[in-house]
C-alpha cells in the first residue's frame, strides 16, 4: 500500500504545474529576504561570533593545560603548590561575562522591539492565519478570500510595503515558521499573535509548523508564494471569482453536495458551507494536497478522497467509504474547481 502510494506521488511529481517563481527548496535561515529575517540573522551572527570566541579561548586554554601539565614519567609525584584566591582573576571573570551578556541583551531587546512594534502602514496587506490540526487556514478579510496552506503575498514595493499576519489557532498550540521570511511565531488558542514580512525577492518559500501539535505535526507544511504586485492582484481576482459551476458536471456536483463532505468543507455559493476543513472553492489553484504532502493532481486527489488515512494517518478527514463510481464523480467535480 505504502509503496504503491509512493510510486503514485513520484509519477504525479512529473506532471506538477509549472512553478510560479523560483523555488527556494532549502528553507535556509542564513538567507533571509525580509527585514525581520535579516535583523534576526544579524543578532544570531553576533551571538554566534561572541560565543565562538569564548569557546575558542576556553577550549584553547583547556587543551594547553591538559598537554602542558600532563603526567610525565619523570614526575616527582609530589602535590604541586596550592593557590587560593586571586582578586584580579575573580574580578575579571565576573565583570567580563556581565558586560558580554549586557551587550547581547541590549542588542536583542532593540531588535525584538523594533520587529514587534512595527505598525502596519495603510497600504500593508493583512491576512489571518489559523492553525488547525494539521493544516493552515489563510484568510484575506479585505478581499473575502479563504484558502489553505499556500500563502500568496506581494513582494515588498510601493503598492504593498509589507504583509502583516494575525495568527490564531482553532485547536492546539502551533508555531508558524518560514525560515527565510523571519522568525517563528507561536500560534496559540484564544490569543492573536502578530508578525510581518516584507520579502524583497519573489519565489516560493517553504515553512513548517515548529511546535509539536499531534501526530501529523511534521506534515503541516506552508508554502509562501511571493509574487510581483500585479500577479498577486491577478491571483486575488481569480480567488474572488465564484466557484466554477460546470453544467456538464451537475450530477457530480449534486452527489458531492449530498455527501457529508459539505459539513467540513466550503465551496462558496453552494450548500457546502463547512469550516472545519480547508475551503475548496478554488481547490485546483493550489499546488499541493494534505498541507503540502502530495502534488495536487487529479490522480492524487482521488487517492486522497479514497483514503486520507493511508496518506496522512490520524488526520481529521475520515475515509468516506465511497464506491469507485462515487469517487470518480467527486474527483471530477472537485478537479473542476480551478
Ligand atoms: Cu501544528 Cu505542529
Amino acid at each position: 500500500m505504502k509503496a504503491g502510494y509512493l510510486t503514485l506521488a513520484l509519477a504525479a511529481a512529473q506532471t506538477l504545474p509549472a512553478a510560479d517563481g523560483k523555488e527556494h527548496n532549502i528553507a535556509n535561515i542564513f538567507k533571509p529576504v525580509t527585514t525581520p529575517g535579516t535583523q534576526i540573522l544579524d543578532i544570531a551572527t553576533l551571538a554566534l561570533a561572541v560565543t565562538g570566541v569564548i569557546f575558542v579561548i576556553v577550549a584553547g586554554l583547556l587543551i594547553y593545560i591538559l598537554v602542558r601539565f600532563r603526567r610525565r614519567p619523570d614526575d616527582d609525584r609530589q602535590e604541586p603548590p596550592q593557590v587560593y584566591g586571586s582578586t584580579q582573576i575573580e574580578a575579571a571573570w565576573t565583570v567580563l561575562p556581565i558586560l558580554i551578556v549586557f551587550v547581547l541583551l541590549m542588542v536583542t531587546a532593540r531588535v525584538i522591539s523594533g520587529v514587534e512594534d512595527a505598525k502596519p502602514r495603510s497600504n500593508a496587506l493583512k491576512a489571518t492565519i489559523v492553525g488547525h490540526q494539521w493544516w493552515w487556514e489563510i484568510q484575506y478579510p479585505k478581499y473575502g478570500i479563504v484558502t489553505a496552506n499556500e500563502l500568496h503575498i506581494p513582494v515588498a514595493g510601493p503598492q504593498h510595503l509589507a504583509t502583516f499576519l494575525t495568527l490564531e489557532s482553532a485547536d492546539v498550540a502551533h508555531s508558524f515558521w518560514i525560515p527565510q521570511l523571519g522568525g517563528k511565531m507561536d500560534v496559540i488558542p484564544n490569543r492573536n499573535n502578530k508578525m510581518w514580512m516584507d520579502p524583497k525577492e519573489t519565489g516560493v518559500f517553504f515553512g513548517n509548523c515548529a511546535e509539536y501539535c499531534g501526530t501529523q505535526h511534521a506534515n503541516m507544511l506552508i508554502r509562501v508564494i511571493v509574487q510581483p504586485n500585479d500577479e498577486f492582484m491577478k491571483w486575488v481576482a481569480s480567488e474572488q471569482a465564484p466557484a466554477v459551476n460546470d453544467a456538464s458536471l451537475a450530477p457530480q456536483r449534486e452527489l458531492f453536495e449530498s455527501l457529508s463532505c459539505v459539513n467540513c468543507h466550503t465551496v462558496r455559493g453552494t450548500p457546502a458551507k463547512g469550516t472545519f476543513g480547508p475551503d475548496l472553492t478554488h481547490l485546483m489553484s493550489r499546488r499541493m494536497l494534505a498541507s503540502g504532502m502530495i502534488p495536487n493532481t487529479r490522480e492524487n486527489l482521488r487517492e486522497w478522497i479514497k483514503d486520507p488515512q493511508t496518506i496522512k494517518p490520524g488526520c481529521q478527514m475520515p475515509d468516506m467509504q465511497l464506491t469507485s463510481a462515487q469517487l470518480d464523480a467527486v474527483t471530477a467535480y472537485l478537479s473542476s474547481l480551478k
